[in-house]
C-alpha cells in the first residue's frame, strides 16, 4: 500500500543484508513515520510485545522472520534447543492473535525437517519469506470476494454510496499489505465504487484515529473517524450500510475474538438489521476452539494506556493523563463476539456463514 505515493509492505528484508528485518515502527504513526531494524530474537520480541507492531497477521509474520533471525542466532551446537526457546520467547509476547503461534509451529516444523544446520537456517529463511508472501496474497484475495458485497450494496443503493463501518485497525497495517476489513473496501474503491468508511477511534490506543485514518487517507478513501459510541446511533439513522471488521482469533464454530468495542458494534448492527461481516485470512482460525467466550485468552494490558492518551502537541509526540491520577483504571484489550451476531467470514477462499458446516465445508482439511 502506499505512503506519499511509494509502495510499502508492513514488514521486510534490508536490501542489502538479509539478516536484518525492517518494520514500520507504528507507535509514532501517523505523525512520523519511521523504519526499525530488528537484528535479534529478543528486538522481535521486543516489537510485538510493545507493539512497534501489531495486528494478527503482522504479529504472525513477524514471529516468522523472528524465528530466521532465531535460527541465525542458534549457535551450531544446541540449535534446536535454542530454536524451541526462541519460539517459546515469542510466543508469550501476545496472548490473543492466533497467528503468532500458527507462524512459530510453522517454522518449527519445517525447521526440524532440515539435516544440517545450515540447511535449517535456509528452511527458516524460506519459510518467513513464504508466510509473509502468503498473508499479503491472501488479503488480496479477501478483497477480491469481499468487494462483491459492497458492489451488491452499491446496486441496491442505485450506485449511491456505500457506508462501512469499521473498528480499530484491520488494514494493511495489520497485515503485510491490503488489510483484511479494509481490502475488499480498496478493492470496491478501486473498481469506482462510491465508498465511505466510518472509522472508530477504538480506544484506548486508538488504532482507528491514528492508523486507519492514515491509511484511509494515503489511499484517497472517502472517511471519517467517529468516537467509539457513535456506531450505534449512526446504525439507527440508517447511515451504516455493512459493518466490516477484523478479527485476531476466529473459533472453527464461527466466534470471533477482535478489538475490545467489537461486540458492542455486533449487538447494535444485530438490533438495526445491518450486515456485520468479518474478514479474516486462514492463519486466523483457531482449530482447536469452540467456544470462544469461554476459550479465547484475552490479553491485558497496562492501565497507563487507558490513563493517558498519545498525541501531537507542538510538533511533538506527547502523552497526557487523562483521568484522576490516582483513578484505577482496566485495559482488557479484545472481546469475542458470538458466531450468531456475525452475518459472514470473508475469507481468501471465499465467503461463507460463521457455523461449523460452512467453515469446515471451506476448508474441509480441518474435518
Ligand atoms: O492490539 P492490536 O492493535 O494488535 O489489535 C489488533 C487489531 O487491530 C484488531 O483487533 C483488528 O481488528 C484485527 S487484527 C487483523
Amino acid at each position: 500500500m502506499n505512503v506519499d505515493g511509494k509502495h510499502y509492505r508492513t514488514i521486510w528484508l534490508k536490501e542489502d543484508d538479509n539478516k536484518v528485518v525492517q518494520i514500520i515502527d507504528q507507535r509514532p504513526l501517523p505523525y512520523e513515520f519511521v523504519i526499525e531494524d530488528l537484528r535479534t530474537v529478543d528486538d522481535v520480541a521486543v516489537a510485538i510485545k510493545d507493539m512497534h507492531v501489531r495486528g494478527a497477521g503482522l504479529i504472525g509474520a513477524t514471529a516468522g522472520y523472528g524465528m530466521y533471525i532465531a535460527a541465525l542466532e542458534a549457535p551450531k551446537e544446541g540449535f534446536d534447543d535454542f530454536l524451541n526457546k526462541a519460539g517459546e520467547k515469542l510466543k508469550a509476547t501476545r496472548p490473543t492473535a492466533v497467528n503468532l503461534a500458527w507462524a512459530v509451529k510453522r517454522q518449527l516444523d519445517a525447521v526440524s525437517k532440515g539435516s544440517s544446520v545450515d540447511e535449517k537456517r535456509e528452511i527458516a529463511f524460506k519459510v518467513a519469506k513464504d508466510i509473509a508472501n502468503e498473508d499479503a496474497e491472501y488479503c488480496r484475495r479477501i478483497g477480491e470476494h469481499g468487494m462483491k458485497i459492497i458492489e451488491e450494496i452499491s446496486k441496491r443503493n442505485n450506485g449511491e454510496v456505500v457506508n462501512i463501518l469499521t473498528h480499530c485497525n484491520a488494514g494493511w497495517l495489520a497485515f503485510v499489505d491490503f488489510g483484511s476489513a479494509t481490502s475488499p473496501i480498496y478493492a470496491a474503491f478501486d473498481k469506482g465504487i462510491k465508498v465511505h468508511v466510518y472509522v472508530d477511534e477504538t480506544r484506548p490506543r486508538n488504532q482507528g484515529a491514528r492508523l486507519t485514518a492514515w491509511e484511509l487517507l494515503n489511499q484517497g478513501v472517502p472517511h471519517t473517524v467517529i468516537p467509539d459510541n457513535v456506531g450505534g446511533h449512526l446504525m439507527q439513522h440508517g447511515m451504516v450500510d455493512m459493518v466490516i471488521v477484523g478479527t485476531d482469533r476466529t473459533t472453527y464454530t464461527g466466534d470471533v475474538a477482535n478489538k475490545i468495542g467489537t461486540y458492542l458494534k455486533a449487538l447494535a448492527a444485530k438490533d438495526n438489521d445491518i450486515p456485520f461481516y468479518v474478514a479474516l485470512p486462514s492463519s486466523t482460525f483457531d482449530w482447536t476452539k469452540e467456544d470462544g467466550v469461554k476459550d479465547i485468552p484475552i490479553e491485558e494490558r497496562g492501565a497507563e494506556e487507558v490513563k493517558y492518551i498519545q498525541g501531537l502537541c507542538e510538533g511533538e509526540i506527547k502523552k497526557v493523563l487523562l483521568t484522576p491520577e490516582k483513578s484505577p483504571a482496566t485495559n482488557y484489550a479484545f472481546d469475542v463476539t458470538p458466531a450468531r451476531l456475525v452475518t459472514g467470514l470473508i475469507t481468501e477462499r471465499g465467503i461463507c456463514k460463521a457455523d461449523k458446516d460452512s467453515i469446515l465445508e471451506l476448508y474441509p482439511e480441518h474435518k
